[in-house]
C-alpha cells in the first residue's frame, strides 16, 4: 500500500527502509516519528474474521492465533505478526497484539481523554511507542504546529475550571495533569491528519522529562460498528 502523501511531506517524519534503521534512529531536530513502510504478505482480513472477540480490546496470544483454522494466506499473516513481536521482544520491548472491536469508554468530562482523541503518549522515563496496524483503519497523526493543547483553548479551560471546582480540591494545574487533560490536543483550523497506513511499522516519540523532541500527536481511528482492527503496539 502506498504511503500517505502527507507522510512524505511531513518534516517531522523520517521514512526508513529497514527495521535496523527504525531501531537506530535518534529523535532530534523536531523529527518525532519514524516509519518503515511495508507491503506485508498474508491475509489479515481472514484472521480478523475468524476471531470471535467481545467488544473492546482483546490481547491475542500466540496460542489463540495458532488455534484458528486458517488458509495458508491466513497462516502467513500470523507468521508475519509473530515475527514482528519477536523482533521487538529481542529489543527488550513488550509488544502486544490487539484486536480492537470498538471501545468501551464513556465520555463524561469536557475534554476527551480516550485514544480516539489526538494525544501524546507519555512516560516518566525515556521511551517510545511502536505501532503497526495490520488490518482496519490505521492511526492518524498531526504535526505539532497543527494542534493546540486542549487545556490552552480558553473555552475548554473555563469548562475544566468549573468541572474542577465541583470535583476536587487538588490544585488546578496538578489536577489537569492527573487526569491526562494536558496530553490531549485539538486540531488547529485547516489541519490535515496523516494516516499511518496498514502494514507500516512506526516508532513515535512520546512525552517524557528531557525528551529532545516534542511528542508525536496521534489518535486511533473512530470505531466503525462491525469492523475489527488488528494491531501491534508496544
Ligand atoms: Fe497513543
Amino acid at each position: 500500500m502506498a504511503l500517505d502523501p502527507f507522510v512524505l511531506q511531513n518534516p517531522q517524519i523520517c521514512v526508513v527502509d529497514a527495521f535496523e534503521a527504525l531501531v537506530g534512529f535518534h529523535f532530534e531536530k523536531g523529527v518525532n516519528a519514524v516509519c518503515w513502510p511495508r507491503d506485508l504478505e498474508g491475509d489479515f482480513a481472514e484472521v480478523v474474521n475468524r476471531l470471535d472477540v467481545p467488544q473492546g480490546i482483546t490481547h491475542l496470544t500466540e496460542e489463540l492465533l495458532h488455534s484458528l483454522d486458517l488458509s495458508p494466506a491466513g497462516q502467513k499473516a500470523i507468521e508475519v505478526m509473530l515475527a514482528d513481536m519477536e523482533r521487538l521482544r529481542e529489543r527488550a520491548l513488550l509488544p502486544t497484539l490487539d484486536c480492537v472491536n470498538g471501545y468501551t469508554h464513556e465520555i463524561e468530562s469536557p475534554v476527551r481523554t480516550d485514544v480516539c482523541s489526538f494525544h501524546a503518549d507519555s512516560a516518566t522515563v525515556q521511551a517510545d511507542t511502536w505501532l503497526c496496524t495490520y488490518h482496519g483503519a490505521s492511526s492518524e497523526g498531526l504535526r505539532n504546529d497543527e494542534v493546540i493543547c486542549r487545556v490552552d483553548v480558553p473555552e475548554t479551560r473555563e469548562e475544566l475550571r468549573q468541572w474542577h471546582a465541583q470535583e476536587d480540591d487538588m490544585p488546578f494545574e496538578e489536577w489537569l495533569e492527573e487526569h491526562f487533560y494536558t496530553l490531549h490536543y485539538a486540531p488547529q483550523p485547516g489541519a490535515v491528519p496523516f494516516r499511518f497506513g496498514t502494514g507500516n511499522l512506526w516508532r513515535i516519540a512520546l512525552q517524557y522529562p528531557g525528551s529532545p523532541v516534542p511528542p508525536c500527536i496521534h489518535r486511533a481511528p473512530d470505531p466503525v460498528p462491525g469492523e475489527k482492527r488488528l494491531l501491534l503496539i508496544s
